[in-house]
């Protein structure tokens, strides 16, 4: 959540079109205001969207060095005052931070002491004071910036600069941060996102690094401010290029391109991961405990992988991440087997630092290479279904279920991988129109309940979580035999419920019949006739093709409601907070 980005370059470059756009790039980690200062003195910062702070500045705005920021909310409200920057009083001190200063009550009444003036509501305004009042003192800003690091508490991804010094600082812990290195310079950004489409060449930040970057070198320091070595490394990565957004869009657009991103993924994975595939099903088979952990729809794809692994006699279980030190119990001979598409979410990362003192494995279904899940695992295979720019996961949530079938399969469990791509061509070529005709219907909706059982039950939940986050519609996904122990009380004439029924379930026939006879209108998907029909296949993929139909539903109630469908309210696509 929040996205920074910092760049510094031998040539000016300029503003709107250089770290705006680099900006812009980011914005999927949060929507609520952005901002920038340059080395020149030169801020603005505006609230809502990008598109308001680009806007605002002047096209022939040049600089040397800057850095940007775009905002999801944690302390203190939507304003101007609360965007970042934040700055000194004299404004000469700029800097963006994502993560959340935990102490900064302490921190700010110790300040406001030294006669300190606070104008906004943030955490992030207490670090600019300090530095300030560090350098104040006679300090450089490496060292106003390692003793924060040994004062504060919390997470944080941190840029700093001063005015007239084309330099800029960055610290890191917890929250992720990379410096890319490019012809003119470098970029420094929340993810590879921020310059995946000027270098393919990073270096990722460990916790409790400190980098001084100035546009001819950069250096490292660890906490004491001994300068350390780390080498640059080298990511593939396929964008996805706002030019050729020839759909309305993201969603729709990531929705289609799935026969091509599924396709890549399992050539993928009989070749170049063939080998951690197989890897990784070892470490599965001689585990003595498994856990999933995850968040979201990655979760809803680990409840698929636990019910696939239980197939095959593994004792396979999964967890919310933000729940799982209540719930579960972890030692040495333990599995985590963490997915996650940004590979950054906190609430799966906080799991992983956790669970390493006990010593269990980790081996991770991540989408973004180097992400920090990624690289707190011992093995991770990657689902490669390129950048995904709606906030709302897709086309990554297919390839993560493909990952899991694969691994299924080197278990024992029978199934045709390769056919899925042209499956799921056919699912959104017999199914889309329909999809438009019933979300009409559907949009004029308050609750809708989607029902299923085994393999579709997760995929009831993930409906239901599109339903929610793209439509703002009240939507349930429910085991469909838990209905009748209460939740059948709110079905009412003409409550729409939407059955998930693969031919081999005649018990989901029965809970479908049950709120029929209660009035409840229902939707039908099913690969045996019904509303939606799709491809024949086992119930594990039938889990695919049904999900093919739920998102085209709730893209298309989305359409109607005329919703900002790519980023819809309060969300961020990167979760990087507790
Ligand atoms: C998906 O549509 C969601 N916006 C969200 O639930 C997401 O899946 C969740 O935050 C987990 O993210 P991750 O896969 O990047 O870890």
């Amino acid at each position: 959540m929040c996205g920074i980005i910092g760049l510094v370059a031998k040539e000016e470059f300029g503003v709107r079109d250089e770290l705006l756009k680099g900006l812009k790039r980011l914005e999927y980690r949060g929507y609520d205001s952005s901002g920038f200062a340059t080395s020149n003195g030169d801020f603005v910062k505006t609230v809502g969207e990008i598109n308001n702070l680009l806007d605002n500045v002047d096209k022939t705005l040049k600089a040397r060095t800057a850095i940007a920021h775009t905002r999801w909310a944690t302390h203190g409200g939507v304003t101007e005052i609360n965007s970042h920057p934040h700055f000194n009083k004299e404004k000469t001190l700029f800097v963006v931070h994502n993560g959340i200063i935990e102490n900064f009550q302490k921190l700010k009444e110790d300040l406001e002491l030294e006669g300190y003036e606070f104008i906004s509501q943030t955490d992030t305004e207490v670090i600019v004071h300090f530095l300030d009042s560090k350098i104040k003192q006679g300090k450089s800003v490496k060292e106003a910036l390692l003793e924060f690091e040994k004062t504060v508490k919390g997470t944080y991804a941190i840029l700093a600069i001063n005015k007239d010094e084309e330099k800029i600082y960055a610290l890191k812990k917890d929250s992720p941060l990379a410096l890319g290195i490019t012809k003119t310079g470098f970029v420094l950004g929340s993810d590879i996102y921020a310059f995946s489409d000027k270098t393919k060449k990073a270096i990722f930040f460990d916790d409790n690094e400190l980098a001084e970057i100035t546009a001819e070198k950069y250096a490292f320091f660890d906490k004491e401010g001994n300068e350390i070595v780390k080498a640059p490394k080298t990511f593939e990565w396929e964008e996805a290029k706002e030019q050729e957004l020839d759909f309305a869009h993201y969603m729709i657009k990531e929705i289609k391109e799935q026969p091509k991103t599924s396709k890549r993924l399992i050539e993928s994975l009989h070749t170049l991961q063939k080998d951690k595939l197989k890897e990784f099903a070892k470490l599965i088979k001689d585990c003595k405990k498994l856990f999933f952990i995850a968040a979201g729809t990655s979760y809803h794809a680990s409840l698929i992988g636990a019910y696939l692994f239980n197939n095959q006699g593994i004792d396979a279980r999964t967890m919310i991440a933000s729940e799982f030190e209540n719930f579960s119990l972890v030692d040495k001979d333990t599995l985590i087997i963490p997915i996650s598409q940004s590979g950054e979410t906190m609430d799966v990362v906080s799991v992983l630092k956790e669970i390493k003192k006990a010593g269990a494995k980790v081996a991770s279904i991540i989408n973004v290479p180097y992400s920090t899940i990624q690289r707190h695992s011992d093995l991770s295979i990657e689902t490669l279904a390129g950048q995904e720019v709606c906030v709302a996961s897709t086309k990554t949530f297919t390839n993560q279920l493909i990952v899991l079938f694969a691994l299924a399969k080197e278990l024992g469990y029978e199934m045709d991988i390769e056919g899925i791509p042209d499956k799921i061509q056919k699912t959104i070529d017999e199914n889309e129109e329909k999809t438009k005709e019933i979300a009409k219907e559907l949009s004029q909706k308050r609750d809708i309940f989607i029902l299923g059982k085994g393999a579709t039950y997760p995929i009831a939940r993930e409906i239901a979580l599109k339903l929610k986050e793209i439509d703002y519609i009240h939507a349930s996904g429910m085991m469909a035999g838990e209905l009748k122990h209460g939740t059948i009380a709110l079905i009412e004439d003409g409550t729409p419920v939407i059955s998930l029924i693969p031919k081999s379930d005649l018990s989901m026939d029965s809970s479908t019949k049950e709120v029929e006879a209660r009035g409840a209108k229902t939707i039908i998907i099913s690969n045996n006739g019904g509303d939606f029909i799709v491809p024949d296949s086992d119930d594990a993929e039938f889990a695919v093709y049904s999900t093919m139909i739920g998102h085209l539903l709730s893209y298309y109630i989305g359409v109607e409601l005329n919703l900002p469908i790519d980023k819809p309210r309060n969300l961020a696509k990167s979760v990087t907070v507790k």
